[in-house]
């Protein structure tokens, strides 16, 4: 069955070209706010008895949650068969335990509203730390693309002798999957957080590649602080500037102007978030993924 596919606010240019590539019908829709703030919906396309594939990348989650709510309960009454979330930035992925009495495990949470939403959900890396795969959390069909691949190729087309580094355990996960398809060296660091904005990053052992291009990478740049104490480090042990990649382009506030300044000689993330600094395509990626 040929599937509609519908972008939420600020996703029309992935959805255009998912639905080009998968050569489907693009779906028709008018989101807007009232002058309260309340979000307008109506579904201008024919969706009874069709599948129906959902574009909506999620970073800000809070704003964005209730008008893909809105449409997706608006596109069942209109009879679409299921509903297939496509969110390349899944959020609430970090906390993913009660660190401190009280707190709410907003992992869990999120994933029992998209459920509530949503049949089947295909994201891009998330953030898989204490839950080890996307279907301890979710209980649909979910799929977790790794965009690994696509960084590798990236950094060797772009980048000669490189030195991958994880700037924490967590990314252990993507840098040596990046390294070994690379064909490149690779090291660790442990990284302690403080704060949402403090954290220490433990000093690499580079003397073996004082004459490689340090290539960090991680899966969010959200405050960048993580990339910068790794930059502070670097900078006492090599001339080389460093490569900055993340996979999902977050950057909240002024990081990436702060990621500039502390002195990556470049940055580039996937357009898993749409951002200037998107130059890995995830697109074919995502079209095959929801081909299968
Ligand atoms: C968490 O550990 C993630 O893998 C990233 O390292 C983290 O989200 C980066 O955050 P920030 O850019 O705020 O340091």
């Amino acid at each position: 069955m040929k599937k509609v596919f519908f972008s939420l606010p600020g996703n029309e240019t992935l959805t255009q070209s998912l639905a080009a590539i998968l050569g489907a019908e693009l779906g028709e829709t008018e989101i807007r706010h009232f002058p309260d703030g309340e979000s307008y919906v109506r579904v201008l396309s024919d969706v009874k008895a069709k599948s129906v594939v959902l574009v909506c990348t999620l970073h800000h989650p809070d704003t964005k949650f209730l008008p893909l709510y809105l449409l997706a309960q608006t596109l069942r009454e209109q009879g679409t068969t299921d509903i297939c979330l496509v969110a390349p930035y899944l959020a609430y992925m970090r906390q993913d335990k009660q660190f401190k009495q009280g707190e709410a495990v907003t992992s869990r949470y999120f994933a029992r509203l998209i459920e509530s939403i949503a049949d089947s959900l295909i994201t891009i890396d998330p953030h898989l730390h204490r839950f080890h795969t996307i279907s301890e959390l979710y209980t649909i069909p979910a799929r977790a693309l790794h965009a690994a691949p696509l960084l590798a190729s990236w950094v060797q087309q772009h980048v000669s002798k490189p030195i991958l580094i994880g700037p924490d355990e967590e990314s252990m996960q993507w840098v040596k999957e990046v390294a070994i398809l690379a064909g490149a060296p690779y090291l660790v660091l442990h990284k302690t957080r403080l704060g949402d904005e403090n954290v220490q990053v433990s000093q690499p052992q580079l003397a073996a590649y004082t004459n490689h291009t340090p290539v960090l990478v991680d899966d969010i740049i959200s405050t960048a602080h993580t990339m910068i104490e790794t930059i502070q480090h670097l900078k006492q042990l090599t001339i080389q500037k460093p490569v900055c990649i993340g996979v999902h382009a977050v950057f909240a506030g002024g990081a990436y102007e702060n990621l500039v300044q502390a002195g990556a000689a470049a940055i580039v993330t996937c357009n898993t978030i749409p951002h200037f600094s998107n130059a890995i395509s995830v697109d074919k990626l995502l079209a095959e993924a929801i081909l299968i």
